[in-house]
């Protein structure tokens, strides 16, 4: 299987749709589509999209009818990173291999294109061309993954330990939240869309959501510290300049590594769970473990 040219397809079948759903406009508040477009377009790894879709294939389903679902994950990913690097946040000058949002629009319209990106999702979610059942799970995953007890519970916490230091436990409860609970998305919406949505199966796409989001935000802490600056995209030492406690600061590089591995291999086995045409979703585990940026 070439795992390159499978992410490569999949990047710009993406890539057209935002095109399509989310294009820039002529009308007087056009600089805020500007830069939420600016943010969205040209960088990432589009490994939400990737996986929602690989699930629905994984599933029996036609990988076109989450490819909405997918572009609206990735628009909620691009406005949470947005935020992120905003300098009541993380503080970050770069992102996706160019100045962050903040840094090319200012605070006042970064703020309000995440605002944008994470309203349009929801637009483009509602219009999708598929089932008004398959719309409405799409939505209730996706809102209650990104939402309070989410993606945003998640940086409530992360903000918080930068003054009362979590142990390992609050850390990585922080994580499912913060990271793992976009990735639970991503492969419950793929099943969604196929149609296959009974419990067992829907447990399983979370437990691989789970497993392989804890060992994403590992893997991203260790970039942190390890990564080249300008393969990764963004800055290196972000999570030191913001006193941030990770799996590096706690257990060392290579005991953070090891457990980033282990959850990986949990992934698996939720694959394993589902059965069926696993190998693109085992590469894909696998390159993301072993990702330089
Ligand atoms: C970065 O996500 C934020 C984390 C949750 C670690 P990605 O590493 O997926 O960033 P892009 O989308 O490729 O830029
Ligand atoms: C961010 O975690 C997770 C989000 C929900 C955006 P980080 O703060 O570590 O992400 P990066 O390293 O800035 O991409
Ligand atoms: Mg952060
Ligand atoms: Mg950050
Ligand atoms: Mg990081």
């Amino acid at each position: 299987m070439d795992l390159n040219a499978l992410l490569l397809d999949y990047k710009q079948m993406v890539e057209k749709r935002i095109d399509e759903l989310f294009p820039l406009c002529d009308v007087k508040y056009k600089k805020v589509i500007e830069a939420a477009r600016y943010s969205l377009q040209g960088g990432g790894k589009r490994i939400r999209p990737v996986i929602m879709m690989e699930f629905c294939r994984l599933c029996g389903g036609d990988v076109r009818d989450a490819l909405d679902f997918a572009v609206a994950l990735e628009m909620i990913h691009t406005y949470s990173l947005i935020h992120d690097d905003l300098p009541c946040m993380d503080d970050d000058d770069m992102r996706r291999g160019k100045p962050s949002c903040h840094k090319a629009y200012g605070e006042d319209i970064a703020l309000l294109s995440g605002d944008t990106l994470l309203t349009e999702a929801f637009f483009i979610c509602a219009n999708a061309p598929v089932s008004s059942d398959k719309v409405l799970k799409a939505i209730s995953f996706l809102s209650s993954n990104a939402g309070l007890h989410g993606m945003i519970g998640g940086q409530v916490l992360d903000l918080s330990f930068e003054e009362e230091k979590p142990d390992a436990m609050a850390l990585q409860d922080m994580y499912m939240r913060k990271t793992a609970a976009l990735l639970i998305a991503a492969a419950s919406i793929g099943c969604i869309s196929a149609g296959k949505d009974d419990e067992e199966t829907l447990k399983s796409a979370a437990k691989y959501g789970y497993n392989l989001g804890l060992a994403f935000q590992i893997i991203d802490d260790i970039l942190d510290v390890t990564a080249n600056e300008k393969v990764l995209g963004k800055p290196v030492g972000s999570d030191e300049k913001n006193n941030k406690t990770t799996f590096v600061s706690i257990y060392g590089l290579d005991k953070a590594f090891a457990i980033a591995a282990e959850l990986s291999n949990m992934a698996l086995d939720a694959l394993d769970e589902i059965g069926g045409d696993t190998e693109a979703l085992y590469e894909i585990t696998n390159y993301l473990l072993d990702r330089n940026s």
